[in-house]
């Protein structure tokens, strides 16, 4: 079974924007809790001029990691930009000093957030911004949305997308306005509730369905961790036919399940990204993919 190679993200605009369909999240480079810098910073710096050795040109950030710290090391490693690299942020959410996570949505803190990107990124637009919904906010969502859209209209952002959206959201936002892309929770053990962190996880199989309907590009998170911890499913049995580890087959899974995926697996090892990027190279048939469901 083949699989498409590339993925397009503003298919239908005036900037299309065409990447490898494995990125990397910059999530797990920060210390403990998202906070702080690196254990290992030369590793981090590693693993991100890796990304761009091999080709991933997809990357996921946001400035409540660290805070700044994923940003800045971006910026260190790769800055200058080569002309084809996707820098996708998030906004609508910070941290408090106690490394806490707090709402950030009313359109003067997603204004202040995305300045903040601009100038830790240092890049005068960024290519892909994704509005990411808090649950508890108490500002309307049409008016962080609209926020999303001036700053798109004033040129700092190319591409909007959403961002732990649930169907109602999108559906809405679609009434509204071009989504260039979703980043929610999706994954071979995700599509059923989960919690990750204490966090609640919205959306799942049908949000993925909704974008499968619009031809919304999906970027999932937290598409490995749960599974990881499984040690007696089907992944376990596809990755020793092809003596890889689940981590691979739960990738290759994301990736021959639907084009429209691109996934962003996040890890702080050096050899975890490689292992990941190897499964770019698996191709599962139509009989694993039947089996695995
Ligand atoms: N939009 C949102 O709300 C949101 C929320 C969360 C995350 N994200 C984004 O999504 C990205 C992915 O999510 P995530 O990083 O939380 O979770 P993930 O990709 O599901 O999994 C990361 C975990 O898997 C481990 N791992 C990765 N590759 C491995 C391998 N080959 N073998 C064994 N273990 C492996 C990592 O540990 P090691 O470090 O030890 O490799 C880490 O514990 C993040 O980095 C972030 O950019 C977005």
């Amino acid at each position: 079974m083949s699989f498409k190679e590339t993925i397009t993200i503003g298919a239908n605009t005036n900037n299309p924007l065409t990447v490898k369909r494995l990125g990397y999240g910059t999530m797990q480079l920060p210390g403990e809790h998202v906070w702080g810098e690196p254990k290992n910073r030369d590793e981090a710096l590693q693993i991100l001029k890796t990304t761009s050795e091999q080709g991933i040109n997809f990357l996921d950030t946001a400035d409540y990691y660290g805070q700044d710290v994923t940003n800045r090391l971006i910026k260190e490693a790769l800055y200058p930009y080569k002309d084809d690299l996707v820098i996708c942020t998030k906004v609508g959410a910070n941290r408090g000093e106690d490394k806490s996570w707090g709402i950030y949505d009313k359109p003067e803190d997603l204004r202040a957030s995305i300045e903040n990107n601009l100038r830790t990124l240092k890049t005068e637009q960024i290519q892909l911004v994704h509005f990411r919904v808090m649950p508890g906010s108490t500002t309307p969502f049409e008016e962080s949305l609209n926020a999303m859209f001036e700053m798109q209209r004033e040129g700092k952002i190319m591409h909007v997308g959403l961002s732990n959206v649930t169907p109602e959201e999108l559906t809405k936002t679609l009434a509204m306005g071009n989504v260039a892309s979703v980043e929610n929770t999706f994954g071979y053990e995700q599509r059923k509730s989960f919690s990750a962190y204490g966090m609640e996880i919205r959306g799942m199989q049908e949000v993925m369905d909704i974008c499968i309907e619009n031809n919304i590009p999906m970027v999932p998170f937290f598409s490995l961790q749960s599974s990881l911890h499984n040690k007696e499913n089907k992944i376990v049995e596809i990755a020793k036919k092809y003596n890889a580890s689940p981590a691979q087959i739960n990738l290759a899974w994301l990736l021959h399940y639907n084009d429209l995926i691109l996934p962003i697996p996040g890890t702080s090892k050096l050899n975890h990204l490689n292992e990941n990027i190897k499964a770019f190279d698996i191709r599962l048939t139509d009989e694993d993919m039947a089996f695995l469901g």
